[in-house]
């Protein structure tokens, strides 16, 4: 068996990649950062191929999808970034690198795999999005957008596959604040309580095994999804930007 994993020099995919090789998974890992990937590869004992490049170049999506085309049964979507601050002052060159990144080399990846999952009818897609998936986001208003596009292409693909009664398995891991490169990418801190990125992949990867197709890791994160389905969308707003805000300073 063997996954690829996009993003996976720091956080959430370092985890995730030291975890599928402690259960006997080869590795396809990906990200900018050569140094640090080889570094985890060191530490690893599958077999570890490091993909140095940067996503958010569409021509080295297809480039990783060509060299691994039906070679891959776990893909991991889990590459993105951050940043905060108001829509109107964020340079726009910034916001498309993020839209590249966080949406085009996320859906250009999951079409082209998905289409050699469904030929050998196995395959396992996870899409990592997040907590701002569920909501606008004053002053991280690209961010928060990008994550809802991960979410709801995601969900659209379950149902599809569903009807199909496919193999196929999609999840999407929503979670929120984790401590990880995160924050320090998005020029932000956190005024609440993170998670670590070990426990965010180790609940993660059980989930999958139960088959649950959206993962949000704890409880508290659980009941916010919960309250902004009900909340009034103004109220909402205020609380996002105040959030938004805080994490700011
Ligand atoms: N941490 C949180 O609180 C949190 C909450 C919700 C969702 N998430 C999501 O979780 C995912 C993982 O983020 P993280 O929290 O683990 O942050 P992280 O530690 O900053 O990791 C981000 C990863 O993406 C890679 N990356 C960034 N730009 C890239 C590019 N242009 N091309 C290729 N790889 C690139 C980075 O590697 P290089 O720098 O080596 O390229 C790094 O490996 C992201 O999609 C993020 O939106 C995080």
């Amino acid at each position: 068996m063997r996954a690829l994993i996009t993003g996976a020099s720091s956080g959430l995919g370092r985890d995730f990649a030291i975890k599928l090789s402690n259960i006997g998974y080869d590795l396809v890992l990906v990200s900018r950062n050569k140094e640090k990937l080889e570094e985890l590869k060191g530490k690893l004992k599958t077999n570890v191929i490091v993909e140095a490049m940067d996503l958010s170049i569409k021509e080295n999506v297809y480039k990783i999808y060509n060299k691994y085309q039906n070679k891959i049964d776990f893909l991991i979507n889990n590459a993105g970034f951050g940043e905060c601050g108001d829509f109107n002052k964020i340079p726009l060159e910034n916001e498309l690198n993020m839209i590249d990144l966080n949406v085009v080399c996320l859906h250009i990846l999951t079409k082209l795999f998905l289409s050699d999952f469904v030929k050998k009818d196995e395959g396992t897609i996870l899409n990592v999005a997040s907590l701002a998936a569920f909501e606008p986001g004053p002053l991280m208003a690209t961010y928060y957008s990008t994550k809802s596009y991960v979410y709801n292409l995601t969900m659209a693909i379950y149902e599809e596959l569903r009807r199909k009664k496919s193999n196929v398995k999609i999840h999407v891991l929503c979670p929120g604040p984790t401590d990880t490169g995160f924050n320090e990418r998005a020029h932000v801190h956190f005024g609440v309580k993170s998670l670590t990125s070990d426990y965010v992949t180790s609940y993660t990867l059980k989930k999958i095994k139960l088959k649950k197709l959206l993962i949000i890791p704890n409880i508290r994160m659980k009941a916010s999804v919960f309250f902004v389905r009900f909340a009034p969308r103004k109220l909402l707003l205020k609380m996002v930007y105040n959030i938004q805000e805080r994490k700011l300073k």
